[in-house]
């Protein structure tokens, strides 16, 4: 199977530069730089590469919306917050790979026209922070950052920004105020970013694995990265699985693999022999799944056309004898902790949820608490500033819908038909 990004991950080298190079590294930047920005966009359109952050917006899109006047100067910023409960692909990247990260932000940069760039790493990943500090300095070093790159008199300057931790500052325009030194609030929009974003200036915000495929794209042209995934969703995915499989981590795949064929073949099916109970298949915020419903092309379209997200590619296994109301319950903690507090719908709507979902598990759920949950959702939904609330109010209705006979028993028999206790 062809490989984008992990072929040469299993060499502790590769994050140093020399062994980079000495795979053909920096030399889709130089190529770049001999094109025309307009011809890199093209290529990015052509491959079909949808943002991998969780929306799934396609990339060369998104960067046809920066305004035309270049007066002002605009902002590129590496979204490696990676907050979603689940996903944990974007931290391989960085740290077996942090030079395909910066190489795919120098030629989206050039194809751009920014000179602005920074990494908004999430502050718990104090390690590949370092990892990228340390490759930053070796590609300013080599010539690869900084004024007048490669010679072709292209400037991009490139910080590494630690967060604070908060999984709200994974939202773009939150995490574009968390830059501004502000609090990691997000900001109504429009203005989108791309007019109004970092310091007031024109900004794109991308995913770290949505960079890092660049590099390969332009090497190799967008027709035969697109080829390599389905019809409107082209290149690989990183998915990582999590939860009862027997070889959880992350596995790069063509976007489309069949998503039973993932937790089976790849990871190795349900450990301890057990039975598929459930997955939540992008992230802790995509509805979840029933083990008849997993036979799915794991692509953007297929998952939606079943009323789910392939989201940020973190698929969660969850075997049999698993109380869903208390895998809620844990969602809903998390949520209602993350929420910023702005939207009432959300501050009080995660807080509910919490506190519902928490009494029934303990034993303490009223007849017609199932239907007040489903009601705060719909208060919820579509209703709030960012997507969080959604996020927390998706998990919520699903489980519901096709785990409802559990939500049932535990009111019925106020206590938890597992022997959970709290
Ligand atoms: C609450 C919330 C958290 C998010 N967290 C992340 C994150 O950790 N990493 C990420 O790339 N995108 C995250 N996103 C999506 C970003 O807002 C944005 O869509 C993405 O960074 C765009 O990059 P892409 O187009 O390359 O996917 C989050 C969105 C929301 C609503
Ligand atoms: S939806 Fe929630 S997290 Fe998003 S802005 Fe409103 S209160 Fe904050």
């Amino acid at each position: 199977m062809e490989t984008v990004l992990t072929t040469h991950f299993a060499d502790d080298g590769y994050r140093r530069i020399d062994t980079y190079r000495s795979f053909g590294g920096y030399d889709a930047l130089r190529k770049s730089l001999s094109m025309t920005p307009e011809a890199i966009i093209d290529e990015v359109k052509k491959a079909n590469l949808r943002g991998r952050g969780g929306a799934g917006f396609p990339a060369g899109v998104k960067w046809g919306f920066l305004p035309k006047d270049l007066s002002r100067p605009r902002v590129l910023v590496i979204n490696a917050d990676e907050g979603e409960p689940g996903t944990f692909k974007d931290r391989v990247i960085m740290s077996r790979g942090p030079h395909l990260l910066i190489e795919g932000i120098a030629i989206a940069a050039f194809a751009l026209r920014v000179h602005i760039s920074y990494i908004y790493i999430r502050g718990e990943f104090v390690r590949e922070a370092r990892i990228l500090d340390e490759a930053v300095a070796e590609a300013y070093a080599a010539g690869f950052l900084g004024k007048n790159i490669l010679g072709s008199g292209f400037d991009l300057d490139l910080t590494v920004h630690r967060g604070a931790g908060a999984y709200i500052c994974g939202e773009e325009t939150s995490l574009i105020n968390s830059l501004e030194g502000k609090r990691g609030w997000p900001r109504l929009k429009p203005p989108f970013p791309a007019s109004v974003g970092a310091f007031g200036l024109p900004t794109i915000v991308n995913n770290v694995e949505t960079l890092a495929d660049v590099p390969w794209i332009v090497t190799n042209g967008g027709e035969k990265f697109a080829a390599i995934g389905v019809e409107k969703n082209g290149g690989t995915r990183l998915i990582g699985v999590s939860g009862a499989v027997n070889r959880p981590g992350v596995y790069e795949l063509p976007a489309g693999t069949n998503l039973k064929e993932i937790i089976y073949t790849h990871a190795g099916g349900i450990r301890d022999g057990k039975a598929l109970k459930a997955v939540i298949p992008g992230g802790s915020s995509t509805p979840v799944l029933r083990p008849d419903e997993i036979d799915v092309s794991y692509d953007i379209e297929s998952m939606a056309k079943i009323g789910t997200m392939a989201g940020s590619g973190g698929v969660i296994v969850i075997p049999e004898g698993t109380c869903m109301v208390r895998a809620l319950s844990t969602l809903m903690n998390f949520y209602s902790h993350e929420s910023c507090g702005q939207c009432t719908p959300c501050r009080e709507g995660t807080g509910w949820l919490k506190k519902i979902v928490g009494r029934i598990e303990a034993g303490k759920g009223r007849a017609g608490d199932v239907e007040l949950i489903l009601d705060v959702c719909d208060n919820m939904m579509g209703r709030t500033i960012c997507p969080l609330a959604d996020a927390a109010a998706m998990p919520a209705q699903s489980f519901i819908w096709k785990f409802r006979e559990e939500f049932d028993r535990h009111i019925g028999e106020q206590k938890c038909p597992y022997g959970n206790r709290f």
